[in-house]
């Protein structure tokens, strides 16, 4: 795991989208998973606005959200598809029969969840996977108690997301007390993770998801098993963590960051 600071949320979000960009230009088919949240939106804005004004192309582009509520239909505009299409899809120019999203109304929700797995594998697995981290310390919504190699299945949401996410919805209560999510080890298997968290909310769960002990109840702390996970955070967000000085190292030297110093100062 490495940690990249950057000075406000729009600069951490402007990163995050350069380096989706870049994997795309490098695999046009790439399969990517998305996460959804207020912290996503500048990340899918900066990618629309690559699409518009450099071209950047997601016509062969795979995605898989990470999660859907149980019981909201697509067309619901609480619905993370409807989420999906009104932040990023309606606007790029991706084919949208390759997103993927699971279905919280599926009759049989178990199957639903096999079949997502399915999906995902006969994709080639995910290359490229965007996370945010819930209060909880969630990532999809492995609330805690989450094991570390549970697969994609329907999840109980914890009073403390549901006071998180619930004021998006109108009115509140309308919002489902389940959902269906990717497991832990199903995001534990995508080749490379990106994980953007900003604001001062989060600063307690991110000091304690990345220089905590691993444990079950707070989800995100597995993804320090992950050979290739980058966390890109604002100065808000990073400010209880213990090692800051070796991150902001990280960020002036490692070769691997040289091109995005350049184009962010
Ligand atoms: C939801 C999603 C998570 C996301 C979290 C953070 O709970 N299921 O994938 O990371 O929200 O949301 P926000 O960015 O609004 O803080």
């Amino acid at each position: 795991m490495e940690v990249i600071i950057q000075p406000n949320k729009k600069m951490a979000a402007e990163l995050t989208a350069k380096v989706i960009a870049d994997h795309l230009r490098l695999k046009h088919d790439l399969v990517l998973g998305l996460a959804t949240g207020r912290t996503m939106e500048h990340v899918y804005a900066e990618l629309v606005s690559m699409h518009k004004s450099e071209g950047l192309d997601f016509s062969s582009c795979r995605t898989f959200n990470l999660d859907e509520y149980v019981g909201l239909p697509a067309e619901d505009p609480h619905s993370y598809r409807s989420y999906m299409n009104h932040h990023l899809f309606d606007h790029i120019n991706i084919d949208v029969r390759n997103t993927y999203l699971p279905n919280g109304m599926a009759e049989d929700l178990k199957e639903e969840c096999r079949l997502y797995e399915k999906r995902i594998k006969e994709c080639g697995g995910i290359d490229l996977q965007l996370l945010g981290i819930g209060e909880t310390g969630h990532i999809g919504f492995n609330e805690p108690l989450s094991a570390l190699y549970s697969r994609t299945r329907q999840k109980a949401l914890t009073q403390v997301t549901i006071d998180q996410n619930s004021p998006l919805f109108d009115p509140p209560e309308k919002m489902p007390r389940r959902a269906l999510t990717m497991g832990v080890g199903t995001i534990l298997e995508a080749s490379r993770i990106i994980v953007l968290v900003t604001g001062e909310k989060k600063a307690g769960i991110l000091a304690k998801s990345v220089e905590g002990p691993i444990t079950s109840m707070i989800s995100a702390t597995a993804l320090q098993t992950h050979p290739a996970t980058t966390i890109i955070s604002d100065e808000e967000a990073a400010a209880k963590l213990e090692n800051k000085d070796y991150y902001y190292w990280l960020w002036e030297n490692e070769p691997e960051w040289e091109a995005y110093r350049k184009t962010l100062s």
